[in-house]
């Protein structure tokens, strides 16, 4: 048995792409290892989005350089994003690294591990640059190999991610992943479909749908076209699936016809990501999001109506090029107003190779991004809290996810299924993270629970004993 070490950062397509490497390694005889120690290949799993993200990933090379001058046999190998990105740059950064292997070209490591065992040297394989041929070339050279799969990387047994588009077309200024992750392409619905069934007949209960902008997705075929809403009427219909999830959304493609579906697939989760990054024009004009505040402000106020109980939450980017301190109040100004449930809040970081950073100066000084960052996180920490406080003495529907971080610090892996209670943690159809006291054997299951604490983040409960003539009283 050879063993497996990787490790992954980024978005729920990183931690996707990891289950199929995994997946595909497993056939060639590995088996996963926690520790780079005594493992015969390190993978890192890569991410390009912010600075940050890059350099957490160069300082653990440069740490995993003497277990590879200790043991040269050791295969290492960086994949995803950052290695689409910087491609030979990587070799020249950490001259003993392996393996360079985009996100498109994935499907390729068990190959290029067997190569570089044969002593074949340094190997990479990535895809096209977005001017780097025809549309339909560089769209073949990010397809992957989605329907392979390995449960043991899932979030749990019973959530899986399924990518129904690959790529973004969208280009906003700020951002790399247009150019690492290629074209916008969506997927066949069949084939969505077909893993999807597959998964729910593994016992997944609960199917997240990935994508860039994933209600963009779009499917035609000769005369036929699958939109979204279609998609999810399709997946809805799938016995034994529970819960259907989806991120994240593009402002502008939240059609009627999506409202519709979400609203009346009572599978489909209450709960839609949809990032405004700006409250200015001016601002989101420069980072060509192709809306205005007020065209995200209708169509905010179009998804509450329909969508009754909607939980919407948002991105914000703060210190992007040009921004004063009026356009980030206007960004203050509609987290206020649209009080999202709760908001991921970004310092502006200048990506080399996009028009950001090509044409518009990265200008706003690190310490006024700080303070702008911490300044829209208490408003939203605020808001989040509220939100929560309205949760307080009423009924909710949790999808049991596993043991709360603290339960698994103090769990011995002896522990009974039926043994004394310990923490379990979950999430309501509309996303929100409830602790309460259970079983491990409730993991997994669907459970009401009866809200008496709440935080910023959490909600605290109990669950419900139900006894006829309880009190109706609304799940969410
Ligand atoms: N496709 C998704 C999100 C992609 S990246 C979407 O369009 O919503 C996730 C988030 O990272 C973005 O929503 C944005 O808020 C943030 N982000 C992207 N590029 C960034 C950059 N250069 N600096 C800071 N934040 C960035
Ligand atoms: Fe990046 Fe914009 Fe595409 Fe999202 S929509 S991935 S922010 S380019
Ligand atoms: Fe990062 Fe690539 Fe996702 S750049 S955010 S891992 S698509």
């Amino acid at each position: 048995m050879k063993k497996l070490y990787i490790e992954t950062v980024g978005c729920q397509m990183n931690v996707l792409d990891s289950e199929l490497v995994v997946a595909a390694l497993r056939k060639e005889g590995y088996e996963l290892t926690a520790s780079t120690a005594d493992a015969d290949t390190v993978l890192f799993n890569t991410c390009s989005v912010r600075q940050h993200a890059e350099d957490k990933i160069y300082s653990a090379l440069g740490r995993i350089k003497e277990a590879k001058r200790d043991d040269p046999k050791k295969v290492i190998g960086v994949i995803g994003c950052m290695a689409q990105k910087d491609q030979q740059l990587v070799f020249d950064r950490a001259p003993y690294v392996d393996l360079v292997v985009g996100p498109g070209q994935l499907h390729q490591v068990p190959q290029l591990i067997r190569n570089i065992e044969a002593g074949a040297g340094q190997q990479m394989e990535v895809s096209l640059g977005r001017k780097e041929g025809s549309r339909d070339q560089i769209e073949r050279s990010h397809e992957s190999f989605d329907p392979l799969r390995d449960p043991s990387m899932r979030p749990t047994p019973f959530q899986a991610y399924v990518r129904i588009q690959i790529g973004c077309d969208k280009f906003c200024t700020y951002c790399i992943v247009p150019s690492v992750r290629g074209p916008e392409q969506s997927r066949p619905p069949e084939q969505i479909v077909a893993e999807a069934r597959q998964l729910v007949s593994e016992g997944c209960k609960e199917i997240t749908l990935l994508g860039q902008t994933v209600n963009s997705y779009r499917y035609q075929a000769g005369e036929r076209t699958t939109r979204f809403s279609d998609l999810l009427t399709d997946l809805h219909a799938i016995e034994g699936l529970e819960r259907l999830k989806f991120v994240t959304n593009y402002p502008k493609d939240m059609t009627d016809d999506l409202l519709a579906a979400v609203r009346d697939l009572p599978k489909c989760a209450k709960y839609l990501h949809v990032p405004a990054q700006s409250g200015s024009d001016a601002q989101l004009k420069r980072m060509r999001r192709g809306y205005t505040v007020a065209e995200y402000r209708e169509m905010f106020a179009r998804t509450v109506e329909k969508i009754p109980g909607v939980a919407v939450s948002s991105d914000f980017i703060v210190g992007f090029s040009g921004e004063t301190d009026a356009d980030f109040q206007l960004s203050m100004d509609l987290v206020r107003e649209c009080r999202f449930k709760n908001s991921f809040i970004f310092k502006y970081s200048e990506r080399p190779g996009t028009k950001g950073a090509d044409l518009l100066p990265d200008d706003v000084p690190e310490q006024v991004k700080r303070d702008r960052n911490n300044e829209m996180l208490a408003l939203q920490n605020e808001i989040s809290e509220a939100d929560n406080q309205g949760f307080l003495g009423r009924q909710v529907k949790v999808l049991v996810e596993g043991l709360s971080k603290a339960a698994q610090k103090k769990e011995s892996p002896s522990a009974e299924d039926n043994g004394p209670l310990v923490q379990l943690i979950g999430r309501t159809m509309c996303d929100r993270i409830v602790v309460f006291d259970g079983n491990r054997r409730q993991v997994g299951q669907t459970m009401p629970i009866a809200i008496y604490d709440a935080n910023v983040h959490t909600l605290f409960g109990t669950v419900v004993t139900q006894h006829v003539g309880a009190e109706l009283v609304t799940l969410e």
